[in-house]
């Protein structure tokens, strides 16, 4: 896809980063190979409860064993964690420490958490001094972690191999998050055999993010259009890019062919896992370097202010709005807004999301695509469908405008009244 037709900047340089990736079935028993390599002798296994219950975080132990490296599991980790699991989780790695390295088991939730384990073992201070601005100090990690391998076991997040890691502040009722390249685990190691156990509740979720990812990625603000920064300012999102643009069409295409199946199919469509785990690391690839804009700006208020939802397929102990949800309940409403800065990509991607899709108005034909896949694979109807009405767009906009790092990436940037109109219009998608 071309440079949308935009007033250039000076800005010429865009930047790219990845780890390396061992994918595939099976692809898990070979994290302790991979291990060894780095000389690690004590590692810390990072899951959450039901993750453990499944039994791979164990399976990874004992293969860790085998190469004589000495593995511990923590299993403690909150799904969507905050700040106090997250505070709790290091607590416990710097009592039972020192570690050598790490392997995160797990979704998004645990990816993150041992990041930020590995950040505050490896390194001086607390959380808040490293969280983004306003909320923390996004003070620059001095120095190099230790080796973390990650081993998603959800198609979604792509936390596997992007920089950032996300919490919610309990206190302020807001999740942002750390950002900074040398949280990049140092391999991804992604096994689509892993996921076979999702329910298709979480199923659903964790793709809806990844279709975010990508949508939001491939319409963000193109990197020639921003301000040219000094290498010291260069940030993790620099903005649409052509090689990021890549991964994110890649990963519609295959979101296209075997998202549904992979909802209703259960544990018998192997093929549908593994297109899935493709589309969420390549999406990964993308948006982890060019960024996401206004439906992951909205889903922090929404996850963080949440009263009483309880979702079918997660933990049912305190109420919540899972990432995957909260990102595409405001996303049709959103691209209709973004529509016009970047036209083509917009069409360009709905016709690789709903290949086969009616035409509609041009506006609407994203928006379209989107609401069809929701509603095929249940996705709760509106901010509505997770407990919200009209009432509450006032004390959800400041959440969204808090978050100025995603927005900044938006083709058109979006006032309070717009973010305001957005959630109002998206009490009911369909
Ligand atoms: N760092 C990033 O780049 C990034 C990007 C997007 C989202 N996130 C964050 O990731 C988190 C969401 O992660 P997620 O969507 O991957 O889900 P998750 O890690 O929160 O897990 C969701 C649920 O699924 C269960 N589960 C996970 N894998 C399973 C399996 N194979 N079989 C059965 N159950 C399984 C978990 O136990 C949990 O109950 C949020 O906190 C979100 O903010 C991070
Ligand atoms: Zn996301």
């Amino acid at each position: 896809m071309t440079a949308p037709d935009v007033e250039p900047t000076e800005e010429t340089i865009f930047t790219w980063g990845a780890p390396p990736l061992k994918f595939g079935a099976g692809a898990a028993d070979e994290v302790g190979f991979e291990l060894s390599q780095y000389g690690v002798k004590r590692v810390l296994i990072v899951t959450d409860p039901g993750i453990s219950a499944i039994g791979a975080p164990q399976r990874i132990a004992d293969n860790l064993r085998r190469y004589e490296i000495e593995a511990e599991i923590f299993d403690g980790v909150h799904v969507e964690p905050t700040d106090d699991s997250m505070n709790k989780a290091t607590e416990y790695a710097r009592v039972q420490g020192p570690w050598d390295g790490f392997v995160a088991v797990g979704g998004g939730s645990a990816i993150d958490t041992a990041k930020a384990i590995n950040l505050l073992t490896s390194h001086p201070g607390e959380l808040m001094d490293y969280i983004n601005k306003p909320i923390g100090n996004a003070k620059v990690p001095p120095g190099q972690l230790k080796p973390l391998i990650a081993v998603p076991t959800t198609a979604g997040t792509g936390s596997e191999s992007t920089a950032m890691c996300v919490l919610d502040i309990l206190s302020m009722k807001v999740k942002t998050g750390i950002s900074h390249w040398r949280l990049r685990p140092t391999l991804a190691v992604v096994d689509p055999l892993l996921t076979l156990t999702l329910p298709p509740e979480v199923t659903a979720a964790s793709g809806m993010d990844i279709v975010c990812h990508a949508l939001e990625s491939y319409t963000a603000r193109y990197y020639t259009t921003f301000e040219r920064k000094q290498p010291q300012e260069r940030v993790t999102y620099c903005g649409a890019n052509p090689v990021s643009d890549l991964w994110c069409e890649q990963a519609l295409t295959l979101l296209a062919r075997s998202f549904r199946t992979a909802v209703h199919g259960g544990a018998d469509d192997v093929a549908a896992r593994v297109d899935m785990m493709q589309a969420a690391t390549f999406a990964g690839m993308g948006f982890g370097n060019s960024g996401v804009h206004i439906p992951h700006a909205n889903a922090y208020p929404i996850a963080g202010m949440v009263r009483d939802y309880r979702p079918a397929g997660y933990p049912q102990d305190e109420a919540m709005v899972p990432h995957g949800q909260s990102v595409s309940l405001t996303a049709p409403e959103a691209f209709r807004f973004s529509f016009d800065s970047a036209p083509e990509r917009h069409l360009r991607a709905a016709a690789l999301l709903g290949p086969d899709a009616p035409s509609v108005d041009p506006a609407e034909q994203l928006p379209s695509v989107l609401v069809a896949l929701m509603r095929d694979i249940g996705i709760p109807n509106g901010i509505g469908g997770v407990g919200y009405t009209e009432d509450d767009v006032p004390d959800l906009v400041p959440g969204t405008m808090k978050q100025q790092r995603l927005l900044a990436t938006c083709p058109r940037t979006p006032t309070e009244d717009d973010i305001a109109g957005i959630l109002t219009r998206s009490v009911e998608n369909w």
